[in-house]
């Protein structure tokens, strides 16, 4: 088994429809194979506040956009202090499905702004890798109705996700690294299992 010294955070970003839920599966297989202690785990969480978030998918405007943000940020707040600082503390990988940066770029496109936003998820530690899949909107609204068999919930139109797309495109931070999702399951498997490998690489294992 190994331990990671204070823990790792990975996260998975992007529009909806780009293959974060598939990739992160297959992330986690990859790690556990390797030894490694892994906590999968996704936002809006399946707690009270999350709830009330999934509430919100067929009618995003019963609450205004700042309740709406509220919302995010409390759910975020309960998961960071009861699953992914206690899972990091016990060495293990946490790989979230979404993470503070989705609230930059689909609040942000709803119109708050994206840097007061982030200031406002100072409390949750920086990921460690963000990795942030790109692909068209449109592509991502083939994948979600053609594949997955679902209908677009509010979050999910193509106006604003372009807006959404745009954010994304545009942030810059230190632990953020892009991922082309057009290829084939694997191939983006592939580059994931290296982005992850070289950060993991950076820190300090422990085998016991
Ligand atoms: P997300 O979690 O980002 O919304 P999913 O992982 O649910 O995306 O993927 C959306 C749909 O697209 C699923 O039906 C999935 O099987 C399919 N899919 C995922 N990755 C790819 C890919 N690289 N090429 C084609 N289809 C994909
Ligand atoms: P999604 O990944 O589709 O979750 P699930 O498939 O589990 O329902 O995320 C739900 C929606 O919530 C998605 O359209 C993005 C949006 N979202 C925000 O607007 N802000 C946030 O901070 C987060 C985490 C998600």
């Amino acid at each position: 088994m190994k331990f990671v010294e204070d823990g790792a955070l990975i996260v998975f970003e992007g529009i909806d429809g780009t293959g974060k839920s598939t990739q992160l599966k297959l992330l986690e297989k990859s790690l556990l194979d390797e030894g490694y202690r892994v906590i999968t785990t996704r936002e809006p969480t399946g707690g009270v506040y999350g709830l009330e978030i999934r509430a919100l998918y067929q009618d995003r405007g019963s609450v205004s956009l700042e309740e709406e943000l509220e919302l995010f940020i409390k759910d975020r707040r309960e998961h960071v202090a009861t699953l992914i600082e206690p899972s990091m503390a016990g060495g293990s990988i946490v790989i979230s499905d979404r993470y503070f940066l989705s609230s930059a770029a689909y609040q942000g496109a709803a119109g708050l702004d994206p840097e007061i936003i982030l200031s406002r998820n100072s409390f949750a530690p920086n990921p460690d890798l963000a990795l942030i899949l790109e692909i068209d909107v449109e592509e991502g609204i083939r994948r979600i109705t053609e594949k997955r068999g679902d209908v677009l919930n509010d979050f999910e139109q193509t106006e604003s996700l372009k807006k959404v797309a745009s954010i994304f495109r545009n942030m810059n931070c230190d632990y953020i690294r892009r991922v082309d999702a057009t290829g084939s399951i694997d191939q983006i498997a592939t580059q994931i299992k290296q982005l992850c490998q070289l950060m993991l690489a950076e820190k300090n294992t422990l085998s016991r």
